[in-house]
């Protein structure tokens, strides 16, 4: 049966990446004989701008309907001026809620060709693999009571609440260790503890669920010290599992090691792994409309999917191994370029690795 593939290209460079990552899906399909049904819909500032909701009705159905949604980004200064409640950013948390995606993979890999592209120094990061789970359907993302209330003082007062619930901390947990036990088999949990009760309750869950995988070591870490050992010595963690909040700042960071956000992507699954695919990456409106966006972040998206929702883990293997090939071929977008590189646009960096994907072969 085919699988389908709902593509929501989003704002900004979303649209230009994801066209790069769809000529890929339809060389898998057109000559690869994958069976797949690619629909497309809109979400974030597009979707508002066409419907005035960032999450309109159809695209939400077509999401519950497929197996596997491939996601752009969304966001940009057209739209800040919208209420919170209809801005963009919301289609896309709607989205994660309402599909309960609630583990949100995010691999920090070095391909080694870039080692030069980091700011950091390449015996810093060469080698680099970790994998940043985050969780992705609660915390202060979601929490209650939120909003900005007006004081008798006339004063006004953000707010915002940071809960999680043992279970919510637990699955995430789960997910973790068991994909450590497919690599290093180390999961560091990280938290401010020492300050907040609900990530102390988070320390304790993760302790109390690392005894039924007593194969993997457990360590902790407060988010500050997270943050500066990422930096320092990236390549001491393995799986990096951590609250919605915490995950999206060290996932930015993670990103700046392997030589530019432009080359991570993500998975977002759901209990049944029914999965979200994005680079991690925004919307870039600074560099949108011109071509020259890195687009190697959505095309590894789609490896991730094949790999976690379409089963095809040597599909997967290939698309990455056509982005090396792409990286060995000395084509660099502008983000990652370096000296004796030829830089390219978006369009020539996805065809390089659609046209190395054909000769990789089967
Ligand atoms: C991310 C992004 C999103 C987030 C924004 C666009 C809502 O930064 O996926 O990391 O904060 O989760
Ligand atoms: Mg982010």
């Amino acid at each position: 049966m085919s699988k389908q593939i709902l593509i929501l290209p989003g704002d900004g460079i979303g649209p230009e990446i994801v066209a790069e990552a769809v000529k890929v899906l339809v060389c898998l399909r057109d000559d690869f004989g994958l069976a797949l049904d690619i629909y497309e819909a809109l979400l974030g500032g597009s979707a508002y701008d066409e419907h005035g909701h960032p999450l309109p009705e159809e695209t939400l159905r077509l999401a519950h309907d497929c197996d596997a949604v491939l996601l752009g980004a969304v966001g940009g200064p057209k739209w800040e001026p919208l209420d919170i409640s209809v801005r963009p950013e919301k289609g896309l948390l709607g989205l994660r809620s309402e599909l309960g995606l609630f583990a949100n993979l995010r691999p920090a890999i070095l391909f080694p060709q870039l080692a030069d592209a980091s700011t950091l120094k390449p015996e810093v990061v060469s080698g680099l693999d970790i994998l940043i789970v985050r969780e992705l359907t609660g915390g202060i993302y979601f929490g209650r009571p939120r909003g900005v209330e007006t004081l008798d003082s006339g004063e006004r007062r953000g707010i915002n609440t940071l809960v999680y619930t043992e279970s919510e901390i637990e699955r995430i947990c789960r997910v973790a260790f068991d994909l450590a036990g497919k690599r290093s088999k180390r999961v560091c949990s990280v938290d401010k503890a020492n300050v907040l009760e609900c990530t102390e309750l988070w320390r304790e869950v993760a302790t109390r669920v690392g005894t039924d995988y007593p194969d993997i070591e457990l360590s902790h870490m407060y988010v500050d010290n997270a943050a500066m050992q990422l930096v320092r010595a990236p390549k001491q963690f393995d799986v990096v599992v951590t609250t919605n909040m915490f995950g999206d700042i060290l996932s930015d960071c993670a990103a700046q090691l392997t030589g530019s956000i432009g080359m991570l992507p993500s998975a977002s699954l759901n209990a049944e792994e029914k999965g979200m695919y994005e680079p991690i990456h925004g919307s870039a409106p600074d560099i949108a409309g011109r071509g020259v966006a890195n687009p190697l972040a959505a095309i590894l998206s789609v490896a991730m999917m094949l790999r976690y929702t379409l089963g095809e883990p040597v599909q997967a293997d290939r698309v990455e191994r056509a982005v090396a090939a792409a990286l060995d071929q000395r084509l660099r977008t502008a983000d990652i370029a370096a000296k004796g590189t030829e830089t390219v646009g978006t369009a020539r960096m996805g065809d390089a690795v659609v046209a190395a994907l054909r000769e990789i072969g089967d």
